[in-house]
């Protein structure tokens, strides 16, 4: 990315004391901002593991969660990190919404702001629609993207890196790679920009030229069409899910020869280091991208990265809520 470009958008993201806003993509973020935010994430996650899982931070505040795309993981763990910061929380059911009478998203969210909201969460098909909203909210309102269209997924590349911050102590020499379809990934996306602020330069992109064409190699990853060359003395594997809702065309011959190509089995996680991490932002496909042994073996850190999100989340919200780990402003 040109320094021009990452000025812009830490321009959109950081207010004028340089406080966090909006969450809208990794790109233009400072290292400082997302160690801050691992640090505030260690001393909520314990929130979780209380009797009454909640703590006052943003009690009066008003987070509205408008998810045009289906979710499981990010909408419900956004719902519960605002819960557990004791904000009230709306999830506008989008299909019975008045979108559905051609109301536009803008218009929308005017509408919501007008109720007093203090924060939307927002997840849509098409790439750029949270930036387009936080540039038309008013100054106190902050807008988190939950994922937009093939650009960015922000929280679960941070909740990805504070899981492997977590289990490998931090992130120098690490080597990384992400297998599967980066070509249509906002995930892989927000990976490589985290990754790369965090100063990892081993990352590879694996997967077949449909997929990871040679031209992903601008986004900041080395590519790799031969999947043993690309998990070789790997820390991390992270994988992908097909998605086929963005394909327009075979990408794949069949599930079947893409698994056998490019799944990852035992067989093909032994070119990785013995203990390497393996992660993958859900939903997974059995036997599609990767084979339930390694989903649910010893090495697999899917479901804590599940968990994670939720401390991750609450620690975006409380910092682009304007508030940090410091109780009532
Ligand atoms: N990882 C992820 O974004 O999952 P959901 O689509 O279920 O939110």
């Amino acid at each position: 990315m040109n320094a021009a470009l990452a000025k812009r958008l830490g321009a959109i993201q950081y207010d004028a004391q340089g406080r966090l806003r909006h969450l809208l993509t990794l790109e233009g973020l400072q290292r400082d901002t997302v160690d801050a935010l691992f640090t505030l994430a260690d001393s909520l996650v314990e929130v979780g593991g209380r009797s009454i899982k909640s703590v006052p931070l943003l009690r009066g505040k008003t987070v509205v969660l408008l998810f045009f795309e289906a979710s499981t993981r990010t909408r419900t763990t956004f719902e519960i990190a605002a819960k557990r910061l004791s904000a009230d929380v709306v999830t506008l059911d989008v299909p019975a919404s008045s979108t559905s009478k051609g109301e536009s998203l803008l218009d929308t969210i005017a509408n919501l702001e007008a109720m007093q909201t203090d924060a939307f969460v927002v997840r849509h098909a098409d790439s750029g629609a949270a930036q387009l909203i936080a540039s038309h909210v008013a100054p106190q309102v902050a807008v988190v993207n939950a994922g937009d269209g093939c650009h960015a997924h922000p929280t679960q590349a941070l909740l990805d890196l504070y899981t492997i911050r977590q289990h490998r102590g931090g992130f120098e020499g690490l080597k990384v790679a992400i297998v599967g379809d980066v070509l249509h990934s906002r995930v892989a996306r927000s990976q490589l920009a985290g990754l790369r602020l965090l100063g990892v330069d081993d990352i590879r992109l694996v997967g077949p030229p449909t997929l990871v064409p040679p031209r992903l190699a601008s986004l900041g990853g080395r590519v790799c069409h031969d999947p043993r060359e690309g998990l070789d003395g790997v820390d991390v594997v992270m994988m992908l899910r097909l998605q086929r809702e963005r394909m327009t065309g075979g990408f794949v011959p069949s599930d079947r020869e893409y698994f056998a190509l490019y799944g990852l089995t035992e067989a093909a996680l032994a070119a990785a280091r013995p203990d390497a991490l393996v992660m993958h932002p859900g939903p997974i496909n059995r036997g599609v991208e990767i084979a339930s042994a390694v989903a649910d073996g010893k090495r697999s850190l899917i479901l804590p990265q599940v968990t994670n999100g939720i401390a991750i989340r609450m620690a975006v919200l409380a910092q682009t809520l304007g508030r940090g780990s410091g109780g009532d402003e």
